[in-house]
């Protein structure tokens, strides 16, 4: 038994977005939030902030800047300025006033598919053109596809690049960050990179933020991070941008007009102790992730092996290609319908990926179990 991850807790009646989309006797296994209780040192922090009872309005302070520059120097050998960290209550808001903020109505954004939605539909908030350029579907996980990397970026001002990636859960390698980056510097391409999943790389990896591969890449940069998606805080509302250029951050800056509000008082209490009190949680949390992981790829090749899994690299989440299942709708309605189990819906991270779900694994072992089995049982019984 694991002690902080294997026991369920009832999430619902507490407002909770993720158990309250679908039916009582649905086992939601879609958006990205994980079914785990908040590292102990976060709650903590919590508890202590609400002693005092003045709930006004927050600014981030010196000791936050200095664990966010602590943790990026430690984790990724990233030294970055305090100047160039600007706290957002979210990394959408961030990615779209990156957006509004550096270029111009018809300028080209490239964005490898699948991805996640809100980056997909970002590009039109602001007038601007989408390219996507499909990433490569190998045995040993997925791939940019260089050439129509290449072609697309030719005619593009900004490359939107999700590292490590949803839905697919690869974590870009370094060389393959050194050569987009050098694509980017070529054409004067600005890099928005969200890497939201940066802290849940699997399996020992390194993740490696794009920004950090030298003055060149880091100067036309927005990255885009968040304790949200690692210690399960996502409800906590508070990011960061980190932008080292002073010219691209007064943009980047004047592109809230009004509508992108300053930090949660709580999201920074929670920030603090995530980045400074919460690193043995999170190794913890990691190789119980790896663990799903490879349980639901064992169980899915020996009971479902018409659904083609690549193998993650970060995160919680399983792209699954059910193309060979041959089902007469979407994948999603089929299994909300007969396994009662609310997957997302592959069409929604890109064109071409009508025939795959996504399903979070980022919950106690039982209950991706009761999913499997549910999931199962629904393709025997067609
Ligand atoms: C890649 C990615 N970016 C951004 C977000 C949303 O971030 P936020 O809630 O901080 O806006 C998510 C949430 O699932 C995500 O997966």
């Amino acid at each position: 038994m694991n002690a902080l991850f294997d026991q369920p807790i009832e999430r619902r009646g507490t407002g909770c977005a993720k158990w309250s989309r679908y039916d009582e006797d649905v086992l939601p296994m879609w958006v990205a939030d994980m079914d785990f209780a908040a590292p102990p040192p976060v709650i903590e922090a919590l508890r202590e902030r609400l002693e005092h009872p003045v709930l006004g309005y927050a600014r981030p302070q010196a000791r936050l800047f200095r664990a966010i520059q602590d943790y990026l120097a430690d984790a990724y050998g990233w030294i970055v300025e305090r100047e160039a960290i600007v706290f957002l209550p979210g990394v959408e808001p961030g990615f779209n006033m990156a957006l509004k903020g550096l270029l111009a109505p018809g300028d080209g954004v490239v964005l490898e598919n699948p991805v996640y939605a809100p980056l997909l539909a970002a590009p039109a908030h602001w007038g601007l053109r989408r390219q996507d350029v499909d990433l490569i579907s190998a045995e040993q996980g997925w791939f940019s596809d260089i050439p129509k990397l290449e072609a697309a970026l030719d005619d593009a001002a900004a490359l939107l690049l999700c590292n490590p990636q949803n839905p697919t859960g690869k974590s870009y390698t370094r060389e393959e960050l050194e050569r987009i980056a050098s694509l980017c510097v070529q054409r004067d391409v600005v890099v928005i990179a969200d890497e939201i999943h940066c802290d849940l790389v699997l399996d020992g990896r390194a993740h490696t933020p794009i920004a950090s591969l030298g003055p060149e890449i880091a100067s036309r940069s927005v990255t885009l991070m968040s304790a949200s998606k690692t210690y399960n805080v996502a409800g906590m509302k508070a990011a960061f941008a980190i932008i080292p250029s002073p010219v691209v951050r007064e943009r980047f800056q004047a592109s809230r007009l009004g509508m992108v509000d300053s930090v949660n008082a709580l999201g920074l209490e929670v920030a603090l102790a995530a980045y400074t009190q919460c690193s043995e949680w999170r190794q913890k949390l990691t190789a119980y992730l790896a663990e799903n992981r490879d349980h639901l790829a064992t169980r899915l090749a020996r009971e479902i092996p018409d659904i083609v899994l690549r193998p993650a690299e970060a995160s919680f989440l399983a792209w699954l290609d059910c193309s060979a299942l041959a089902l007469d709708g979407s994948p999603q309605a089929f299994f909300l319908e007969n396994a009662r189990v609310g997957l997302s819906s592959g069409a929604d991270f890109g064109v071409a990926y009508g025939n795959y779900v996504r399903l979070n694994y980022g919950c106690p072992r039982a209950l991706l179990d009761e999913g499997i089995d549910r999931m199962v049982s629904s393709l025997l019984r067609r």
